[in-house]
Order: structure tokens, then sequence, then C-alpha cells
């Protein structure tokens, strides 16, 4: 991986922050249940997918295919409407392709029933959506916790209530966010919810991080700190990221870029060292 800083002079808390991080989520309790911690891969083979806007059929992938390896950052590009967030969301399992597979660690998972979908999604894919998607009845730390609940259940959360609160709340601290424990969504600010949403996809400890324009929201500053803390991640715990942007900076410094162009993926280009 060798996405760096964009602007070097910001300050790079990433030594320490990294230590932390790693400290806050190696130590968490929940591993997947199968030992499947190794390699996580991700390929997509031949996907199309249209929507149906009406009468008419708005076709948007049109055949793509891809290849992530474990530990790559990889950035997915493409102008407005070109379908970065469709296809990350069929990546992460929460849409289905129309044709086409899409296949993580040799285990086909499109075609999945949605139950077991919803299990690999839980324990191995951490998601950071375009517009947060906080529940807006939830605080700050609540929302950081959600994944867990999900996982194991209001009565395994209950029951380890403090030690979670106490790890999401050094997730919270990590992306600046220990101020701001108690406030609910519409009390953020858009890089606050950000902020929030990315703390919520680590809390369980993914080794595939899908993220759709993660840094949209924030300042230059906070877009880098958070760049870092990925890379930190994807060195220390062999994490890997698939990251929307429109910044071509970003882009360039990742492993791999996937352009979309016209439903197709026009360049798959994995960067040379
Ligand atoms: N549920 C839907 N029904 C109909 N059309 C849709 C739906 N979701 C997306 N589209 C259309 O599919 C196309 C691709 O949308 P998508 O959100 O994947 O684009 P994007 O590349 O992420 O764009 P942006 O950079 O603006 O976020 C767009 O033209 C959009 O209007
Ligand atoms: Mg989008």
């Amino acid at each position: 991986m060798k996405v760096k800083l964009v602007n070097d002079q910001v300050s790079r808390p990433t030594a320490e922050s990294a230590t932390k991080i790693h400290d806050v989520i190696s130590h968490a309790p929940f591993r997947s249940k199968n030992g499947s911690a190794g390699a996580v891969t991700m390929s997509a083979h031949q996907v199309y997918k249209s929507y149906r806007a009406g009468s008419q059929l708005v076709p948007v992938l049109e055949g793509v295919s891809l290849q992530v390896r474990q530990g790559q950052f990889t950035t997915i590009v493409g102008q407005s409407g070109s379908g970065k967030s469709t296809l990350l969301h069929l990546l992460g399992t929460l849409d289905r392709p129309d044709q086409g597979e899409i296949v993580m660690n040799k285990q086909r998972i499109d075609n999945l029933p949605a139950r077991e979908r919803d299990r690999i999604r839980n324990q191995d894919i951490g998601l950071i959506f375009q517009f947060y998607h906080l529940l807006p009845e939830l605080n700050v730390l609540e929302n950081t916790l959600v994944p867990y609940m999900i996982r194991h259940g209001v009565w395994s959360y209950m029951r380890q209530r403090r030690r979670l609160h106490e790890q999401a709340k050094e997730l919270l601290e990590l992306v600046g966010l220990s101020h701001r424990l108690t406030h609910r969504p519409n009390q953020l600010s858009g890089g606050e919810r950000q902020r929030t949403a990315i703390a919520r996809a680590l809390i369980t400890r993914p080794k595939l991080l899908l993220a759709d324009e993660p840094t949209g929201n924030l300042d230059a500053r906070s877009g880098n700190e958070v760049l870092e803390l990925l890379r930190q991640l994807g060195e220390q715990q062999a994490l890997t990221v698939i990251m929307v942007t429109h910044d071509e900076r970003i882009a360039q410094q990742s492993d791999q870029i996937i352009r979309l162009r016209d439903g197709k993926v026009v360049a798959n280009a994995a960067e040379a060292a």
C-alpha cells in the first residue's frame, strides 16, 4: 500500500494513533466464528446492473470486472452518475447484480440468501456510506456501537456494555469526536457525521472496508488524517480498502485505480510501486 498524505504539511497523528487504534481494535473480542480471519479478497466478474425508472430501464453497470487483493488500497473513480456507489453496494452485498458474480474469499456471495449476505456484511465488511446512514434517534456513541449490537444481539451488548463503550470512545477519540459523544446526527456537522460513520465501520474490526467518498465532506486536514488512518490500518491489520473518490490525487496514490465510464471499467491499472 502506498497511499500517502496528499498534503504533507498536515500533522501526522498516525504513529501514535495507529498504535492506539491497533490496540483498540485488536483487543476486540469479536472474531469471525469460522476462523476466517485470514485473507479477504474480492472480485467482480462481468457484473451488470440496471435500475428501473418508471417504464425505462436505466443501465448503470455493463460488464464490470475487477479484482482486489488483501491489503490493497483500491480507489474507484468516475464521473457523477457513473455507477460508483452502485458498484460499492454490490460489492458490499447490499444489492445484487442482474448478471455476473461477486466473489469474496473464493466464495460467490451475490447469490447467497439475504440472511447469509447480511451475516457476511456484518462480520467481515465495514461500510462507510456516501450519505452516512446514521440512525437519527441514536447519539454518536450509540451509532458507533450499532454493528456490534446487530452482530451479537442486545443481551451480549448489555453484558459487555462498559467495555464496549470504552472501545467505542477510543475510536471516536481517534476520529476527533470525543467531545460529541452524546450528540445526535442532526446536531452534527457533515464532517462529524462522516467521522461517526467511520468509527462505526471500524468497531467490528473488519478485514474489508468499503468507503464511499469518506473524505468528501471533510476539510483537507481531516480528510488527510482519515486517509492516513486507513493507510496505517491497511499496513498493520492487512485491512483491504476499496474507496470511491472524486479526488484524482488520492486515486493516483492508491495501489489500484478502477475507472468507470459508460458502465464499464476503462482502466484497471495496478499501479507500479
Ligand atoms: N434506485 C435507483 N433507481 C433509479 N436510478 C438509480 C437508482 N440509484 C441510482 N440510479 C442511477 O444510477 C446511476 C448511477 O448512480 P450511482 O449512485 O451509482 O452514481 P455515482 O457514480 O455514485 O455518482 P456520484 O458521484 O454522484 O455519487 C445514476 O444515473 C443514478 O441516477
Ligand atoms: Mg455515489
